[in-house]
């Protein structure tokens, strides 16, 4: 193996891969890290099918010519349900790790068998999605509660989650979840953990919140070290955006500054 730390291309439709990011920094050390945060064409939940593939090429072509990255992490549930398999395909030796929503763990974990899943419109509607709940619904009998949160990931970009219309939205996807004893809730999407506790407020109970960021750090990790990584030494991270990102909001949302480049 090269005497030198693999390159890892993450993206996201914006900040929402950023959760991913403090997952696999929590794991993964040794690594040269790229993120995309393509604003320009967020929310990717409200694109078509084609839209968010394009965009899923482009970037990858990005990584690719621009860092000659070894492994790929989708760092976007509504991405990965678009673009995975084309990828895979178009890209065979590139390490590809996607995202996708925590309902396994969910299924073991709740004990009132009512499980809450919030994603995009895209990523609920998508073939992935219909797949992954039918291979796992032999697994226990559970009510699934699904709710698509379009205008949820503006709200976190912009930091106007606790506006009036936001809570306003929350409390119609939420209430249901809180009235049909749901102990559990599947964030489905990326930006999502960054409204964790608006959320667990709003259920105005116990409830466990499922991401899927340590899984995705594990995967990775696995695979990394059958390429022979090391996980020993800095982990140097280099992040850029598509669009105008206010700095504030990073801050405000991932706790502390970083320096994002505009492509
Ligand atoms: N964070 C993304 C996801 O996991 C995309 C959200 C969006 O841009 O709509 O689905």
């Amino acid at each position: 193996m090269r005497n030198e730390k693999l390159k890892v291309g993450v993206f996201d439709s914006g900040l929402g891969g950023l959760t991913v990011v403090q997952a696999l920094k929590q794991v993964i050390k040794n690594i040269e890290l790229f993120y995309i945060a393509d604003t320009k064409h967020a929310p990717y939940g409200e694109k078509t099918h084609a839209e968010i593939l394009q965009y899923s090429l482009d970037i990858t072509d990005y990584f690719i010519k621009h860092h000659e990255i070894d492994a790929l992490v989708v760092a976007c549930n509504t991405a990965t349900s678009a673009a995975i398999t084309t990828l895979r395909e178009k890209y065979p030796t590139l390490i590809l790790v996607g995202t996708e929503p925590a309902i396994k763990p969910a299924i073991e974990q709740t004990k009132t068998s009512n499980v809450g899943v919030l994603a995009t419109p895209a990523t609920l509607s998508g073939d992935k999605y219909q797949t992954l709940v039918e291979t796992l619904s032999s697994m226990k009998q559970v009510k699934l509660f699904e709710q698509a949160c379009p205008g949820l990931v503006e709200h976190i970009e912009n930091a106007t989650l606790e506006s009036r219309e936001c809570m306003a939205l929350l409390e119609t996807w939420i209430s249901p979840m809180r009235d049909e004893d749901v102990d559990t809730i599947v964030l489905g999407c990326t930006h999502y953990p960054l409204a964790s506790e608006v959320i667990k407020k709003m259920m105005q109970k116990e409830v466990i919140l499922l991401d899927s960021g340590k899984a995705i750090a594990q995967r990775l990790l696995m695979l990394l070290r059958e390429k022979g990584h090391k996980n020993e030494g800095l982990l140097h991270e280099t992040f850029y955006t598509t669009g105008v990102i206010d700095q504030k909001v990073v801050k405000r949302l991932v706790g502390r500054d970083i320096k994002l480049i505009t492509l």
